[in-house]
């Protein structure tokens, strides 16, 4: 019995590493889309229904031909600048960046489509807040509405270990 429960103890702890690890993670397809790098995309809409944590990755999906995307200041952001760039994210037109640290991205494509709205700001936080009032619903995202239910899925995994943790203690305490 009592290595039953340690089994079922390590196994849910397990789960659970897991779990926090898929929520941590999420991949957000920058415009809501696969191929949603476009200029007449409102970028700022679209963030404005997602959230964006540490270690997140973004999914910019264009046509490589037409645009780029490039990470700049908050200034090149603001005025369209796409000299003097952070980094040039741009590979095949399917191309991710992994967001590492909590503060404010700015991306925009170069060759003049900056000017047609192809740019995005982002606020990135520090880490997965519970206890965050949840998302407003949003007809253009399909990845935002999944973290809710991951921590509620956590929650209950880590109620289910502490109860099991109770359980084992409780056998081992009786059996010494
Ligand atoms: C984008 O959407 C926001 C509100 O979601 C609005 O305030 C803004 O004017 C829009 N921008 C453009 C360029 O349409
Ligand atoms: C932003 O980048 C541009 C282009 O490299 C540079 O000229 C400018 O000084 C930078 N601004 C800040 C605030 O770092
Ligand atoms: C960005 O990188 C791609 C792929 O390496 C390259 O083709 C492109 O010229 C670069 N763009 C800029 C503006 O440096």
């Amino acid at each position: 019995m009592k290595n039953m429960v340690t089994m079922v103890v390590v196994l849910t702890a397990m789960m659970t590493t897991t779990m926090l690890r898929m929520a941590k993670c999420e991949l957000h397809y920058v415009g809501g889309g696969k191929i949603g790098w476009a200029p007449h995309v409102n970028f700022s809409q679209w963030s404005s229904h997602e959230r964006f944590y540490v270690g997140d990755w973004l999914y910019f999906g264009f046509d490589k031909n037409m645009y780029n995307v490039l990470e700049v200041n908050k200034s090149s952001y603001e005025n369209c600048i796409d000299s003097g760039f952070i980094k040039n994210i741009t590979r095949g037109g399917r191309d991710v960046f992994q967001l590492t640290e909590p503060k404010n991205y700015y991306f925009l494509s170069g060759r003049g489509h900056c000017w047609e709205g192809l740019k995005l700001a982002i606020n990135v936080l520090n880490d997965a807040q519970p206890s965050l009032p949840p998302l407003p619903p949003s007809t253009t995202s399909s990845s935002s509405s999944s973290s809710s239910s991951y921590f509620n899925a956590i929650q209950a995994l880590l109620l289910s270990a502490a109860t099991l943790w109770a359980i084992a203690d409780y056998y081992k305490w009786n059996s010494d």
